[in-house]
Order: structure tokens, then sequence, then C-alpha cells
């Protein structure tokens, strides 16, 4: 079967909106900057993840499941995703969180919550796997059938959300008469990269795609060996060679990804502030904030972005992680000094 006939179920709101950035063109003072609005996918505020859910969640129906399970961090934006889509589908959203329970519900846990979403937090240095499988035991013995939805949902399945997402940003810029260079995003799971990457290739677009990781480790082999296995598995018959993979770290001693995953530092706080102020668009500490960054100081540098070219900014959600209580901690300083507050 053709990757393009695969069936998906119905969760998000197509196409994403394709927007320019005009202030902040204006601002860099370089090519035209557009942003693809995959935040906006819904449901349960979206993001990345709707696109890998379709066809995961397609598998999960065509197999007679009635629960869905997923892993993540304690605030993992995938983990909210896949609440709000089974609950879409009438499935019973089940959440293995690697860590302590917080105490306090705050960012992706309070929607969550909201959702009516079964959470078990596992402590790190207890073995994930087994205690997912003892929880996948205990909704058995009750009746149940669990669908277990991968981390950050990139297996070759999740993968094709955003192979063919490349089709859609192609028929938008055809629409919209825009002209796009190179597309920048992030890569954590793989999934989304991965499958741009294959997409671009597989559908000729005219753009490559740059990715920025939200670690600051070596990650070229792993994305090339998961891609061709995409490849392989559905038979497309291309490959993805060494050389075409384009992944921004960053400066060595100031990496975009930061000391560490989900360590905000001040830098991707700029960032953050830069494209609120620009924009009027919000992004997320771990991932788009980091990776907005590096779209920013590559287009300065005018190397991989050279300066009369277009690039497109895409944003893959997580904004509600602005508001954990940890990150607004930390932010608290810096928010005084970016806005003029006055007691009247
Ligand atoms: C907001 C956001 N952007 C990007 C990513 C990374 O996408 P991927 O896991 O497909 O590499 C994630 C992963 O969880 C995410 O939550």
């Amino acid at each position: 079967m053709r990757i393009e006939d695969l069936k998906k179920v119905s969760l998000g709101h197509y196409p994403t909106p394709l927007e320019k950035m005009e202030n902040l063109s204006k601002e860099l003072g370089k090519g035209e900057l557009t942003i693809k609005r995959d935040d906006t996918t819904g449901p349960a505020f979206g993001g990345n993840k709707t696109r890998k859910l379709e066809y995961l969640l397609q598998e999960a129906i065509d197999t007679g499941c009635t629960a869905v399970l997923t892993f993540g961090g304690t605030q993992t934006n995938h983990g909210r995703t896949t609440v709000g889509a089974a609950i879409k589908l009438g499935l019973k959203p089940i959440l293995i969180l690697k860590g302590e329970d917080p105490g306090y519900l705050s960012g992706n846990l309070t929607l969550d919550a909201l959702m009516g979403a079964d959470i078990y937090f596992v402590p790190e240095e207890k073995d994930q796997e087994q205690a997912a499988n003892e929880v996948i035991k205990k909704y058995e013995t009750a009746g149940d059938q669990v669908y277990v939805v991968p981390m950050g949902g990139s297996n070759y399945l999740g993968a094709v959300g955003y192979i063919m997402s490349v089709k859609e940003i192609m028929e938008q810029m055809k629409a919209q008469a825009l002209d796009i260079d190179h597309v920048v995003c992030t890569v954590g799971s793989m999934g989304t990269y991965a499958g741009m990457l294959i997409g671009a290739k597989y559908f000729n677009a005219p753009f490559d795609i740059i990715a920025v990781p939200v670690m600051p480790e070596e990650k070229d082999e792993e994305v090339l060996a998961y891609a061709n296995e995409i490849c392989e598995h559905f038979d497309l018959d291309i490959t993805i060679a060494k050389e075409e993979l384009k992944i921004a770290y960053g400066p060595a001693n100031a990496p975009y990804a930061g000391e560490e995953y989900n360590k905000p530092d001040p830098i991707t706080r700029e960032a953050i502030m830069m494209l609120a102020k620009s924009e009027a668009i919000m992004l997320d500490p771990t991932y788009t904030g980091k990776t907005f960054r590096g779209f920013v100081e590559l287009i300065q540098a005018g190397d991989w972005i050279k300066p009369h070219e277009n690039a497109m900014f895409l944003h893959t959600g997580g904004a509600m992680a602005l508001w954990t209580k940890e990150h607004l901690d930390d932010m608290q300083e810096q928010l005084r000094t970016n806005c003029k507050t006055t007691q009247a």
C-alpha cells in the first residue's frame, strides 16, 4: 500500500496555518520568514503529536483496543495530546510518567487531570518498562485491551504524520505563492524530523529540513538509522544519506539545547520573549524555545540559511509548559525586566 493511502483517524484541524512573520522578518532583515502553526492542531491544544497519533490510534481502533497508554516525563506534551486524542475517540487514557508526583498539578498535568486521565508516577530509579507492564496487566485483568503508544509517538507508523505534512506545506506554498528554502524543526524522539526529512525527499520538496536537538548530545547516527528504517518499512525506494542530515547543535560553549533536556536557560527565555514580542506567538522552554533560538542564530549567521533565503519555523506546540511551577519560578526575574510593571 502507498504511504499516501494509509488510513488514519481524524483528530486535528488541517491544514494548520502557514503564516508570514512580517515583524520578525523586518527585525532580522534577511529573507521572508514564515511559521507553520502545528501548535494549533488540537485536541487538548494539540502540537506535533496529533499528526502521529492519527495513524497510531487508527491501529488502536483496528485492533479493538479500549484503552491507550503512553509514557513521558511528568510534563510530557506527548502524554497530554495522547490523553486528548484518546478522549476524542472514546478510549481510556493512561499515562506512565517518569518521576515523583509533584504534589501540585501545573502545566500539562493540569490538563491531564482535567481530562480525567489515569496517571501513574513511576520514580526514576524504578524500571519504567516493568512498571508499565504491571499497569497494563491490571487493566487487562479488568477487561480492557490496552494500546501502547511509544515514547513521543515515534515509531515507523507515527512518522507518517510528518512525512505527509510535507505535502500539506507544499500545497500551501502553492496556494499562498510562498517560496520556502529551509524548514527548521525540533528533534527529540525523532518522528517529526525524520518524517519531514523523508517527506521532503519523497515528495521532492523545494526546501531542506534543519533540526535543532532538545539535548546537546550528538544525534546524527540515531536519526539516520531511524529514518532509513522507516523508508525500508514502507518500501519507499529512497534512502537518507548522512550528508543530507542538517542538525544544528549551536556553539560548543552554549549549545541550542542548553545544558540538558528540560533545563531552560536565560538565552532560551530571551528567544521565547523575542517571538512573543514580535509576533505574539508563544513557545515553550523545553523544545520550541530552544529551536527558535537556533532558527534566529542560523539566520543571523547566514551560513546554512543565506541572507536572501526564506525560512519556515515549525511550531510543534508545548507552550503550556510555560505555566509549570518550576518554569514560572525560574522566569520571574527575567519577566520583570521584559515588561514594565507599575503599581498605580
Ligand atoms: C512541543 C514539542 N516539540 C517538539 C518535540 C519533538 O518532536 P519529536 O519527538 O517528534 O522529535 C516534542 C516532543 O515531545 C514536543 O513536545
